[in-house]
């Protein structure tokens, strides 16, 4: 069976926050919603500065703070799926086996609509996460999951925006079971002080471009998903016409999370 994808708007993983804090500025109904990463225990994220302004973008260093699986399930889920949200829960492990867990606990769930598996955490600061270096990597962490989730509920791969491996990255996911690739993440940088972090950001936007291009030419059957640099509509369209069925809006929503509901009743017009 197949799964129905989310689009054409979605909101990127970890800048939705848990959902409330967006519901003042959006209707959350329907919406394709992204949870920030989901691990099995709690995690406190970085300690101290995590946040810098830089031209074009954000740098940041959160360290992936959720509250553990359990906690999630009890709280921040039911809301969401209460307030109508198409819920994609992002998740990420130590091992193969904790992503495994994480997929069998989350298909038995109420209304998670789908899966998004975070390959593209760049393990520099030694968050001890399974480390995805390779395509066989990310292609075994796919396959891991999508063994414990029902076929008729999508699981996407986001991966890094790395132009060298992209594709390779891509086809073996696909072969592992993914239903769509999310192109996209943070790419690696530093903080002022020399802290490992990530940045995102409109400076993103030709990356992506780059990436989607790359992968919907070389296998134009690849769903693709683009997360990186959306921040209005041109920047949205571009993608979409270089072949990505979807975009993700991330970081655009903490200068302005009103622009959700413009991008996506402008991209539903056009659909
Ligand atoms: C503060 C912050 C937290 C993020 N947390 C996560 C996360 O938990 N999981 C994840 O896969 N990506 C996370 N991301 C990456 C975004 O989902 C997105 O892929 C990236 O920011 C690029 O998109 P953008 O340029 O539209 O922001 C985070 C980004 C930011 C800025």
């Amino acid at each position: 069976m197949s799964a129905r994808l989310p689009g054409p708007v979605m909101v990127a993983s970890g800048c939705g926050g848990t959902g409330r804090e967006l519901a003042a500025f959006v209707e959350l109904d329907g919406l394709d919603f992204v949870t920030r990463t989901i691990t099995l225990d709690a995690r406190h994220g970085t300690p101290g500065g995590r946040f810098e302004e830089v031209p074009g973008g954000l740098v940041h260093a959160t360290g992936l703070p959720n509250p553990g699986l359990e906690h999630f399930l009890a709280t921040e889920l039911p809301w969401l799926v209460r307030a109508g949200a198409q819920v994609h829960v992002s998740i990420t492990g130590r091992t193969l086996g904790e992503h495994a867990d994480l997929a069998r606990r989350l298909s038995r769930a109420p209304g998670v609509a789908g899966l998004e598996v975070n390959l593209g955490v760049s393990d520099t600061d030694g968050l001890g996460l399974f480390e995805v270096r390779e395509p066989f990597h990310a292609a075994s962490v796919v396959a891991a999951v999508r063994r414990e989730f029902p076929s008729d509920r999508p699981v996407l791969a986001k991966v890094r925006p790395d132009v060298s491996r992209v594709v390779e990255t891509a086809r073996a996911c696909v072969e592992a079971g993914a239903s769509a690739i999310v192109v996209g993440q943070a790419l690696p940088a530093a903080m002022s002080h020399g802290r490992a972090a990530g940045l995102s950001g409109p400076c993103l936007a030709p990356v992506t471009l780059r990436c989607v291009a790359e992968v919907s030419r070389a296998a134009p059957d690849v769903v693709l998903v683009a997360s990186g640099g959306v921040h209005d509509l041109a920047s949205a369209r571009s993608l979409l016409d270089a072949g990505a069925s979807a975009v993700q809006i991330g970081s655009a929503l903490f200068n302005d999370p009103t622009s959700l509901a413009r991008l996506r009743a402008r991209l539903q017009e056009d659909a």
